[in-house]
């Protein structure tokens, strides 16, 4: 397996160089040694070019959608002050899950009118924050919404209050994992069309702003077919609730969770064209049949827009074989990325010294926790590598800072953020003494 094999996964300013000491693996100009010895690993990094790659082909598809469209990036893939300040110099709105979220967009000063607000089961916390700084809050149930009408009742007047889209139930889901399928039936996530007739009675009731309907129904799919009756169901949906009430959706958004390629039997690259023009065509086509006004076409992806971007560099600790493995154990592991543990997902991986060596065989690469279930990549054919040498994960942008841990005191990496051959820290690495700030010891005997 040569590294070109692998090369697609990696972020799209991936290069070899040799600044005298020998062909290794350089992202946005920086090469990754250099980064390594500077900031210790594992250490996260972000290609800015990759992301602003991944946004443009998005924009691109949605601008000839006739009715326009809006990119808004599901923070929960991963937030930070400066991913957030990014995507909203770039205009893409953020969707933020709950309050920790929101903190993130009011700190990296997020326009108002581009948050948008997601939660099954929203505190009250939750609510006033999103009151307090979206422009849009998707409605996932009608306890939200009575708590939603209480809060309009009571904010002063001319106080801007949110505009309301409510996520809908479609009943299929997406063909993806089971723990990450969210549109079947019998899903924990938004409402059925009969409850979503009661929740527009009630916004129209009390005056509310309801301008959108949401459905997602999975995330990390290749296949868009099954969204095709999703969007009927929606339209059909929307077709009755405009003869009922005289009430039709101006946005509309089927969510987010386009895939990506992990690893290289996943390539190419899903193509987000591929994604985008199947919706787009499923409501215009849905929209013209039922005589309804073409809303503004609404994406959210996460993993998409990021995944790619971001790559994990560890150190090989320590090299073994038993019976039939050869085994690299590594800085990190399930702490960082829980995602092979939880999905079975299969990443790629490549050294960062001299990459283009040939293969020795398969390896396994294991982190430092202690669960046998903590293995980053399996069987993957790897050239013969040293231990301190440093290897770089690819597809690693997406849900593993945001998911990770401190098991067995790891302190979560530091993430650095990689534009024309510059770094800076977007993220400090954890310290011992963060491990223990929120710690008090017991009183005294
Ligand atoms: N919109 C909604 C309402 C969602 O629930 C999600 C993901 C997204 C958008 C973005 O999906 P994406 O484009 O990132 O696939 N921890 C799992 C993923 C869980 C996704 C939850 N919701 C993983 O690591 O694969």
């Amino acid at each position: 397996m040569s590294f070109q094999e692998r090369r697609a996964l990696f972020p799209v300013s991936v290069e070899i160089v040799d600044r005298g000491n020998g062909p290794g693996l350089a992202i946005g100009g920086c090469e990754l040694t250099a980064l390594a010895a500077e900031y210790g690993t594992p250490l996260y990094l972000y290609d800015q070019a990759t992301l602003a790659a991944a946004v443009d082909t998005y924009r691109h598809v949605l601008d000839a959608y006739p009715a326009g469209g809006e990119i808004t990036y599901a923070g929960k893939a991963g937030l930070n002050l400066a991913l957030a300040q990014w995507m909203d110099r770039q205009g893409v709105w953020l969707d933020c899950t709950g309050v920790g979220e929101l903190h993130v967009a009011q700190v990296a000063s997020v326009d108002r009118s581009r948050v948008l607000v997601h939660g099954v089961a929203k505190t009250d916390a939750d609510l006033q924050a999103a009151v307090r700084q979206a422009g849009t809050i998707v409605v996932d149930n009608l306890d939200e919404l009575r708590r939603l009408v209480d809060l309009a009742a009571a904010a002063p007047p001319g106080q801007p209050f949110p505009d309301l889209w409510l996520r809908v139930l479609p009943g299929l889901a997406v063909d993806t994992h089971a723990f990450r399928q969210t549109g079947q039936e019998d899903s924990k996530f938004g409402m059925d069309a009969s409850t979503a007739r009661q929740a527009v009675a009630l916004c129209l009731r009390h005056g509310l702003s309801l301008t959108g309907l949401h459905f997602h129904q999975g995330s990390h799919f290749h296949d868009p077919t099954p969204i095709g009756p999703a969007v009927e169901m929606v339209l059909d949906l929307a077709a009755s609730l405009r003869d009922e009430f005289g009430w039709t959706p101006a946005h509309l958004s089927p969510g987010g969770g386009w895939g990506v390629a992990y690893h290289e039997d996943d390539l190419p690259q899903p193509a987000v064209e591929e994604y985008v023009t199947f919706v787009a065509e499923a409501l215009i086509a849905g929209c013209e049949k039922r005589g309804l006004p073409l809303p503004v076409l609404h994406v959210e992806p996460g993993r998409s827009l990021v995944a790619r971007a971001g790559v994990a560099l560890y150190r090989v600790r320590a090299a073994k074989r038993t019976l039939s493995r050869r085994w690299l154990l590594l800085d990190g592991g399930m702490a960082d990325n829980i995602r092979p543990a939880l999905y079975g997902t299969r990443y790629s991986a490549s050294p960062v010294a001299n990459p283009q060596r040939p293969d020795e065989g398969p390896a396994w690469l294991a982190g430092p926790y202690c669960e046998s279930g903590d293995i980053l990549v399996e069987n993957l054919p790897m050239p013969a590598v040293e231990t301190d040498e440093l290897i770089a994960v690819p597809a690693s942008g997406a849900y593993q800072i945001a998911m990770s841990s401190n098991y067995n005191g790891a302190l979560k990496p530091a993430v650095l953020w990689l534009e024309a051959g510059r770094e800076h820290v977007i993220q400090r690495r954890q310290t011992l003494a963060d491990l223990i700030a929120r710690d008090e010891v017991l009183p005294t005997e």
